[in-house]
């Protein structure tokens, strides 16, 4: 059996939340990430009929029944992942409907996955449903989409317009826009349920005063949508409140389009 530290899984999960720490996007515990794996893959580092501890999730997601995950654990901080991975991270599977996960490796202090392991798993099995290839759920608190939430009208046209308009790239990005949560209490089926609807249309979904959530096929990507759109609320928050003198047009967001074969939300450009 394999090292599972060696895993190209592993290895790529310490370097995202090492960076996404570094990026100040994920205070003491703040942030999870969970990462779907192939059963092949963690066959190869791990005796996968060996469940060191049953975990019960506290919903159903009857989809991922069976499925493999690498999640940050509840209370860990990302700055301490690289240092104590299998304390900070755990390796489960999801049996019985989703209903209980069986752990296979970490939280060896005892600890367990995250509190927001329902807004996870949801996610995932929304995302999944719109693209097979999904397989990154990350949540985390960047600055300056968290500051923009207190300050700019939480209407998901608005937002989103503001955002394309902040950068270039971001109408490339994330083409079908953020979607936006109000404040809800998190840890909860509620804003587990409430966040998977959000991603049936689109990849990033904004808590209001708490953070955001993106999913993509990878943890480059999924990171890479979050630095884009944290990058548009940083430039937002630094010029919100100057006179506006200059601005990306909707004709020039839809010279973007064609430029780069996306398209834009529909109903979300004039
Ligand atoms: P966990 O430590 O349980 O992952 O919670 C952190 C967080 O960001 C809650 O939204
Ligand atoms: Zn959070």
């Amino acid at each position: 059996m394999k090292d599972i530290l060696t895993a190209p899984f592993m290895v790529e999960m310490i370097r995202t939340v090492t960076n996404m720490y570094a990026h100040g996007w994920d205070e003491r515990n703040g942030g999870n990430v969970s990462l779907m794996l192939e059963e092949k893959d963690v066959a190869e580092y791990l005796d996968i009929t060996n469940v060191l501890r049953v975990i019960p999730t506290g919903f159903a997601a009857p989809t991922l029944a069976g499925k493999y995950f690498l999640v940050t654990g509840t209370g860990k901080y990302f700055k301490n992942v690289q240092y104590a991975p299998d304390v900070n991270l755990g390796l489960v599977r999801l049996v019985e409907d989703g209903k209980m996960a069986e752990l296979l490796w970490g939280y060896t202090d005892g600890g367990q996955f995250t509190s927001e392991f329902p807004a996870h798993m949801m996610s995932h099995a929304a995302r999944l449903e719109v693209n097979p290839e999904n397989r990154v759920v990350m949540h985390c608190h960047p600055a300056n989409l968290l500051a923009m939430t207190y300050v700019h009208t939480l209407d998901e046209i608005a937002f989103t317009r503001t955002l394309w308009q902040m950068c270039t790239e971001c109408i490339v990005v994330f083409p079908e826009g953020v979607n936006v949560l109000p404040w809800m209490l998190c840890g909860t089926n509620e804003i587990g349920e409430a966040t998977a609807e959000k991603m049936k249309t689109a990849r990033l979904v904004v808590w209001s005063q708490h953070g955001i959530y993106g999913a993509g096929k990878d943890l480059d990507e999924t990171f890479g949508l979050i630095e884009t759109a944290e990058k548009g609320a940083e430039i937002y928050m630094k010029i919100a409140h100057l006179p506006r003198v200059n601005t990306i047009t909707d004709e020039q967001l839809h010279l973007l389009e064609k430029r780069f074969n996306v398209k834009a939300r529909d109903g979300y450009l004039n």
